[in-house]
C-alpha cells in the first residue's frame, strides 16, 4: 500500500497488489475523502477479495460511495456483482456499457446502481470534495474515461500509461521505461489522433501524477510532461495497420 497523497481529510492510496498468476497485473486505486471512498478500476474477481478487505480497512465499507470504471474491460469490471452486493456505491461506467456490464452478472437488486457516464464525462462529488471524469474514448476502449482529482492533482488514467514486467512502482527514468510501455500501446491505442486530442485536454490541468491501471506510475511534473509528450508523437492502433493486414505465411 502507498499513500500517494495526504493532507487535511483527503487522502490518495494505492493499494496492494497480492499477485495474479496469468491474470495481467493491475493496479487499484482509493481516493477517500472525510471518510468517504471512491475506488478505481476494482479489478476482477482475482483481486476482489483482498481489495475489499483492504477498503474495510481504510473507511467503512458504507462509506464506500462509487466504483469508477474507467471502461468494460474484465480486468476493472469482472466482479462488479460482488462490489454491489456488499457495498452501498454507484458503479459509474461509460453509457456505452451499461448493456454489456450486466454480462459479467449484475443482480436485479442491484442494477440500479450502475450508472452511466456521459460522452462528454461529468464532475463527482466525493464528501464534499469534486472530481472530474475526463473522456478518453478509444484509448483503448471506444467508451473510456480518466480521473482527475484536483485535490491531490492525481490523474488516473487507466489503461494510458500501462506498462508491464519492469519491477519498480514509480517510473525514474523516461527513456529506459519506454520498452516497457511500448508495444502495448502501439497495439491498444487507436490512433494518434486520439492521443493528439489527449494530450491538447490534459495539458490543461495541473498534474503531479499520472498512475495507470497497471504496471508504475509517473510521479513529478517532468516525467508527468514526458510521457504527455510521448503519447503526443505516439503512432499506434490505425497509424500502422497497413503492416498488420497481411494474410499469414503458413505454418
Ligand atoms: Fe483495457
Ligand atoms: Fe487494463
Amino acid at each position: 500500500m502507498e499513500v500517494l497523497f495526504n493532507q487535511d481529510d483527503h487522502k490518495n492510496i494505492w493499494l496492494e497488489d497480492y499477485g495474479h498468476g496469468l491474470a495481467v497485473q493491475a493496479n487499484q486505486h482509493m481516493i477517500v475523502h472525510k471518510g468517504q471512498g471512491l475506488i478505481l478500476d476494482p479489478g476482477g474477481h482475482k483481486a476482489y477479495k483482498q481489495t475489499i478487505t483492504q477498503v474495510a480497512g481504510l473507511i467503512k465499507v458504507n462509506d464506500l460511495k462509487y466504483l469508477f470504471l474507467s471502461h468494460q474491460d474484465p480486468d476493472i469490471v469482472a466482479a462488479v456483482n460482488g462490489w454491489l452486493m456488499t457495498t452501498d456505491a454507484e458503479a459509474l461506467c461509460s453509457k456505452l456499457w451499461i448493456r454489456f456490464v450486466p454480462h459479467f452478472g449484475v443482480d436485479r437488486l442491484v442494477e440500479h446502481r450502475l450508472k452511466p457516464i456521459p460522452d462528454d464525462g461529468m464532475w463527482v462529488n466525493l464528501g464534499g470534495c469534486e472530481l472530474v471524469i475526463l473522456p478518453a474514448h478509444f484509448l483503448h476502449s471506444v467508451g473510456n474515461f480518466h480521473l482527475y482529482d484536483p485535490t491531490s492533482k492525481i490523474l488516473y488514467s487507466g489503461d494510458l500509461g500501462a506498462s508491464l514486467g519492469m519491477d519498480y512502482a514509480f517510473v525514474t527514468d523516461f527513456m529506459t521505461h519506454v520498452p516497457y510501455m511500448e508495444g502495448f500501446h502501439q497495439r491498444y491505442m487507436t490512433a494518434n489522433r486520439a492521443l493528439k486530442a489527449w494530450a491538447k485536454m490534459v495539458r490543461t490541468l495541473d498534474i503531479d501524477i499520472i498512475a495507470p491501471q497497471h504496471g508504475a506510475a509517473f510521479k513529478g511534473r517532468e516525467l508527468v510532461q514526458q510521457f504527455i509528450d510521448w503519447c503526443d508523437n505516439l503512432a499506434c492502433g490505425l497509424d500502422l495497420i497497413e503492416s498488420v493486414f497481411k494474410v499469414p505465411a503458413r505454418a
